[in-house]
């Protein structure tokens, strides 16, 4: 690890375990991009930047080298024309902002945030950190941007975000600020980016980069379903193994974009940030703005190694839950099994069942609190209906504690119907136009955590339940998108900052939560799996993936998730039969086999599983124990995916120390006479030989990873098979 500079050239050299990135200044004056990719110890390449490539042409003027720069941070209005990453507006209404070099300073460690999710230098020894501090100045607006790059001594990744200060005597109104930027040349790049909807989140989808622009946003106030704030662009032919990825992630949950623009010379350009539309940030003289964190990844060994990655860093340096590196309580969450007609006793009979079973939590979703029949009502009353709890919260957590098991509850801290208390008591808490009337998503509104008395008096409510009673786990849930955008705490000038400035509440109430609560395991939720997002693992450890819990649906939504997240903070749940979302009939084994690359836990009646569903619900919760250390600390590979096959999807955990590797294996479709089923696994020590669990079958890590375990069908469609591979002493 190790930042460098070239001080008589102004060259900036940023090297990672495996990687380079390199920064240079043109033209005496101008932040230009030179190179990222393999590790390279040479710090010459000031010709990569393409500054005067036209330098004997009669044309060559300044507008020529804007045009075709490869700029670190570029700018609006001055002859870049490509989409920029700052736009800035002064007192005149004029918009062009142009950035010169001025400094640098090298800090050890990594600067936190301010109120934001950030990730930070471990406390291990080779997790320490350094940070490269870029100054660049417009001395005309009196301007000042900082581009920050923090590096971990274990890691390849690279941590980028920007501040912008107004030195000025005068106000600055920030229209558009993103946190990174990579500029290069085209290399015949395809696309990887993550769509879907609600029930099937994330999905991959690879295309080519062709001309133009390709954008990923959302403009729903937190990531969505539709689509994550990640992107990648592959060298033709990259594939688990092989080919060069540059990636980018955003450590955020709001609104976001992420563009890439292949120009008409060349160039591409990848950029990520806070969403402009609606965005304007006012600079007071004096006053600065910091940006949220994007990650940057080079991997020139393919996806499964960006994956890693991310993993890795994730892990190490982004969740700080208590909870990261032990085994969660297997759940078992009342949602699908009752909807909103549930009371204690319900509740503590399935309790009862679960303890025989192995289950070690019980989860009360939604439904519990004020008037609360169906999603009509009471979001805001965060008072325990007692018709439906009798005796009160304390009184069924002690129940459920004393069959011996712990006890977890649904929030959904952010939302207020208009059927409750408070809304009856605080109608302008709702986010709204003055003189519109709001749109309403699932009968709710979206309270305004841009005002503080809001945040504080809605972090009290929900902490008043938490203190009452014995509750180890909360999941925060999030069920409407944003619209309507409005503030009665906000006046005109400052009405652009609403989006922001509303994360930044939940932001503000989730640390305050994890403050409060040091023991609680948080699992963040929103309608399903639309706040998977890094900022929100800053939190919690672990996210609800989505609502739709089909095993065949799981395989998408799971290969995308885990692409860029690690295993240990998917929620994932065996599912009722046949599946709620998409009705489809799975054998239980296959429920199991898939919910257990996640957290796991149930999502189903219990009380109503057959004596032989049950046996093996205590098989797979023993399973669970025996391998959830390997799953969630393991290094994940992925071997097949049925999005491309079409008939079968694998994926194997390895463990640090290559002693031992689970593998997943799930048919969907069965088909006859399919013989050639290889498995070729990965991440395995060649040298050493591997016996597969209760078999006599044994096998050379070399054989495995080169010629592949030879799969044989299984009869029938949705069949699944976990394969354990252990090293022989
Ligand atoms: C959406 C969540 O994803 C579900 O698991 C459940 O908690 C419902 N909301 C409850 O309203």
């Amino acid at each position: 690890m190790g930042i460098r500079v070239c001080e008589d050239r102004k060259i900036f050299q940023i090297q990672t375990p495996n990687t380079t990135y390199m920064m240079g200044v043109a033209g005496g004056k101008y932040l230009g991009h030179m190179y990222y990719g393999r590790k390279m110890d040479d710090m010459d390449g000031t010709y990569l930047m393409r500054w005067s490539n036209n330098e004997h042409s009669h044309y060559r003027s300044k507008l020529e080298d804007m045009d075709g720069f490869f700029f670190e941070y570029p700018t609006y209005g001055v002859g870049d024309f490509r989409d920029t990453c700052l736009r800035v507006r002064d007192e005149g209404g004029h918009r062009v902002c142009e950035l010169h070099y001025d400094s640098y300073e090298i800090i050890d460690g990594k600067p936190a945030l301010n109120g934001m999710p950030a990730t930070f230098a471990g406390k291990e020894e080779g997790q320490a950190a350094q940070t490269l501090v870029i100054t660049l100045k417009d001395s005309v607006l009196g301007l000042k941007i900082l581009l920050r790059y923090s590096i971990f001594e274990d890691s390849d990744a690279i941590i980028r975000s920007v501040v912008a200060v107004n030195e000025s005597d005068k106000k600055l109104y920030l229209e558009k600020i993103l946190s990174a930027c990579l500029d290069m040349d085209d290399e015949n790049f395809e696309l990887i980016t993550l769509h879907g909807t609600w029930g099937r989140e994330r999905h991959m989808i690879p295309r080519k980069v062709t001309m133009g622009k390709h954008t990923v946003s959302s403009l729903r106030g937190e990531t969505s379903h539709e689509v994550q704030p990640f992107m990648a662009l592959t060298t033709n032919g990259t594939s688990q193994k092989e080919g060069e990825v540059y990636a980018m992630n955003f450590v955020y949950s709001g609104n976001f974009i992420a563009e890439t623009e292949l120009d008409h010379q060349d160039g591409v350009r990848m950029s990520m940030g806070l969403h402009d539309d609606g965005f304007e940030w006012v600079l007071d003289p004096g006053a600065s703005f910091e940006t949220p964190e994007v990650v940057v990844v080079y991997s020139a060994e393919g996806l499964g190694n960006m994956t890693r990655t991310f993993h890795n860093l994730y892990k190490n340096h982004l969740i700080r839950s208590k909870y990261l590196h032990s085994k969660r309580p297997i759940l078992i969450n009342n949602w699908e099994a009752t909807y909103f007609g549930f009371d204690d006793d319900k509740l503590v009979a399935i309790a009862k069942e679960a303890k025989k079973l192995g289950i070690e939590m019980l989860v009360m979703d939604d439904g519990w609190f004020g008037k609360r029949e169906n999603d009509e009502s009471g979001l805001g009353d965060w008072i325990v209906n007692e018709n439906k709890l009798k005796g009160g919260l304390k009184s069924l957590v002690d129940r459920v504690n004393t069959e011996g098991l712990k006890f977890g509850i649904w929030f959904e801290p952010e939302m207020i119907s208009p059927d409750s208390d408070l809304y009856r008591a605080h109608p302008d808490w709702a986010i709204q136009v003055p003189g519109r009337e709001a749109g309403l998503a699932r009968h709710q509104y979206v309270l305004d955590l841009t005002r503080q008395e809001i945040v504080d008096y809605v972090y009290e409510s929900v902490a008043k339940v938490i203190r009452s009673a014995n509750i180890e786990y909360v999941k925060w849930d999030m069920n409407r998108r944003i619209a309507d955008i409005g503030s009665l705490g906000l006046d005109s000038e400052h009405m652009g900052e609403f989006s922001h400035r509303y994360v930044l509440g939940v932001y503000r109430m989730q640390e305050r939560l994890v403050t409060e609560f040091p023991n609680l395991l948080l699992e963040n939720c929103s309608g399903g799996g639309a706040r998977f997002d890094a900022g929100m693992l800053y939190y919690g450890p672990q996210i609800w993936t989505s609502d739709d819990m089909d095993p065949v649906e799981r395989l998408f939504i799971q290969e995308g998730t885990a692409l860029v997240y690690p295993l240990s903070s998917m929620g994932a749940h065996i599912c009722v039969c046949p599946n709620h979302s998409v009705g489809r009939v799975t054998p239980m084994e296959t429920r199991a086999n898939v919910a257990l690359s996640g957290t796991f836990g149930y999502e189903l009646d219990i009380t109503k599983l057959t004596d032989e569903e049950k046996e093996k619900a205590v098989f797979f919760n023993q399973q669970y124990h025996k391998y959830n250390d390997l799953v969630r600390e393991g290094d994940y590979y992925r071997i097949a995916s049925y999005r491309e096959n079409g008939m079968y999807d694998c994926w194997e955990v390895v463990s640090e120390d290559k002693s031992e590797a689970l593998v997943t294996y799930v048919q969907v479709r069965f088909e006859t006479r399919r013989k050639s089923r290889r498995l070729r696994l990965d991440g395995l020590d060649a040298k050493a030989k591997y016996r597969l669990e209760g078999t006599d079958e044994i096998y050379s890590g070399e054989m495995l990873m080169q010629a592949g375990y030879l799969q044989n069908m299984i009869f029938g469609d949705y069949g699944s098979r976990l394969l354990h591979f252990v090293k022989e002493a």
